[in-house]
């Protein structure tokens, strides 16, 4: 198997046919614990948490402690030199110096990505800001497999702050990779973003019903639907038909209730006011539509999941904290190339082939958690994006993954060094199509664009398409 000197920064990074591959070593390693012991002597895992966590990073810990291996560890953000100003990228290419893969949770999105950048030994990504959380996403299909046998064709419903939530994002796109439908059912206000949409639709094929925000959700039962996502049944053929009532194909019940708590941490504050969060307790579970429900959340839970739901064989939250082990096992192992496993892969839907789009001026990421924003990272620092689209013309930024649609367009084809050709125009003009992607040039404000020599183009005040 070929995840040897691998990073994990997002699902993205693994097939179907790895993680399953992944799924079956954790099993032979949960069988056989003691046996595992000795796989990663003399190998050093560095396990950076620059936020809290008790499961990931003990589970990470305590995964790398059973396979023999040793573990440098930072739990305290205020205890490395990143307190003091250094940059992300330099921390990386020191700590790649002492140890043999770097695990890291971080608050900021996409510095996971740049530990990545930067750092020649494999980095796992623990959860980056409220990007993506990757292997949660492993410990939750892995629980969903253990109890159901396949994610193919499950319901699966997710429930609380699918805003901040990293651990709905990861899943999101595994879920829609599997095979599984998904019914979105946020808190107000915490609604999925856009961004995550938009590449689930684009990248992961498949269809969303959307039941109009906030004020229009369909209702079935104690489910307050936002929107319904359906993958393909085959690759490029849309399985969801015109006319489905939901509320009718709700009432047959969910095969999983996915509950994430308040990401409160990352409210800024328009969410608090606004919200309202409701409790997932055995009174709620009763309803005959969630008879064969499974009970799943990431955890730590605060208010959004009651105690009284524990001892419900329906409950699996503790299941999926604890199988953390063995499936971190499974990945440290092969990630270090101690272990190989077959893997079996089919054709996947999932489309990769984007161009990318890098100056070091410009159009930057607008998402103000994104790690390109920070000023210890902006001096050296170039953004980048792939361009999704171009009618409007969307950029995804490659560390956070959020969507940029710029105002301004020019091409480095068009002037040729002459001063006098240098000019831009809005985003939206019928030029946009004609620049070939390595010439593009994309400008946020005119002002930006003045700024770096650009002069207003005939379709730079104009609203033609
Ligand atoms: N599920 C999870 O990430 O938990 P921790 O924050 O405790 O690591």
């Amino acid at each position: 198997m070929a995840l040897k000197g691998r990073d994990l920064v997002t699902i993205d990074d693994l097939t179907n046919g790895e993680i399953e591959a992944i799924f079956k070593l954790a099993d032979s390693m949960a069988d056989s614990m003691p046996g595992q012991y000795g796989l990663c002597r003399g190998k050093v895992m560095a396990s950076l948490f620059f936020e809290p966590s008790t499961r990931t990073r003990l589970s990470f810990e305590t995964a790398m402690h059973r396979l023999g291996g040793r573990v440098i560890s930072v739990s305290d953000p205020k205890s490395t030199s990143l307190a003091k100003g250094e940059s992300i990228a330099d921390m990386a290419r020191i700590v790649a110096g002492y140890a043999d893969i770097i695990v890291i949770r971080h608050p900021w999105e996409g510095a996971a990505r740049l530990v990545a950048d930067y750092a020649d030994v494999p980095v796992i990504n623990a959860g980056d800001g409220g990007h993506q959380h990757p292997t949660q996403t492993l410990c939750d299909l892995y629980t969903l497999i253990k109890e159901r046998g396949s994610i193919h064709g499950l319901k699966i419903a997710l429930w609380g702050d699918l805003k901040y939530g990293r651990t709905t994002h990861s899943l999101i796109f595994a879920l829609a990779k599997f095979g599984a439908t998904i019914v979105f059912c946020p808190s107000r206000g915490l609604e999925v973003p856009e961004n995550i949409l938009h590449k689930l639709v684009t990248e992961y094929g498949g269809e969303l019903e959307r039941f109009g925000g906030r004020e229009k959700k369909v209702k079935s039962g104690a489910l307050q639907v936002d929107a319904v996502y359906m993958t393909p049944g085959k690759p490029h053929q849309l399985a969801m038909m015109p006319g489905i009532d939901f509320e009718v194909e709700l009432k047959a019940g969910v095969d999983a209730l996915y509950v994430t708590r308040p990401q409160k941490e990352r409210f800024t504050g328009e969410e608090q006011p606004d919200n309202e969060f409701p409790v997932v307790d055995k009174k709620m579970m009763r309803g005959k539509q969630f008879s064969k429900t499974l009970v799943m959340h990431p955890l730590p839970r605060v208010d959004e999941l009651a105690y009284d739901l524990d001892a419900d064989p329906r409950a699996m939250y503790f299941k999926q904290a604890s199988r953390g082990v063995p499936v971190r096992m499974a990945l440290l192992a092969l990630t270090l190339g101690v272990k190989e496993f077959p893997v079996i892969e089919e054709p996947s839907p999932v489309r990769t082939d984007y161009l990318m789009y890098e100056r070091d001026y410009g159009v930057k990421c607008n998402n103000p958690r994104c790690v390109t924003a920070q000023e210890s990272e902006k001096k050296y620092l170039k953004p980048g994006f792939k361009i999704v689209n171009r009618e409007p013309l969307t950029l995804r930024c490659v560390y956070c993954e959020h969507g940029t649609e710029p105002k301004f367009i020019a091409s480095t084809e068009w002037h040729e060094g002459r001063v006098e050709h240098k000019k831009y125009h809005r985003a939206n003009s019928h030029l946009v199509k004609k620049i070939r992607p390595e010439n593009l040039i994309a400008f946020d404000s005119e002002k930006e664009a003045e700024e770096h020599g650009y002069k207003p183009g005939y379709y730079a005040k104009a609203k033609e398409k």
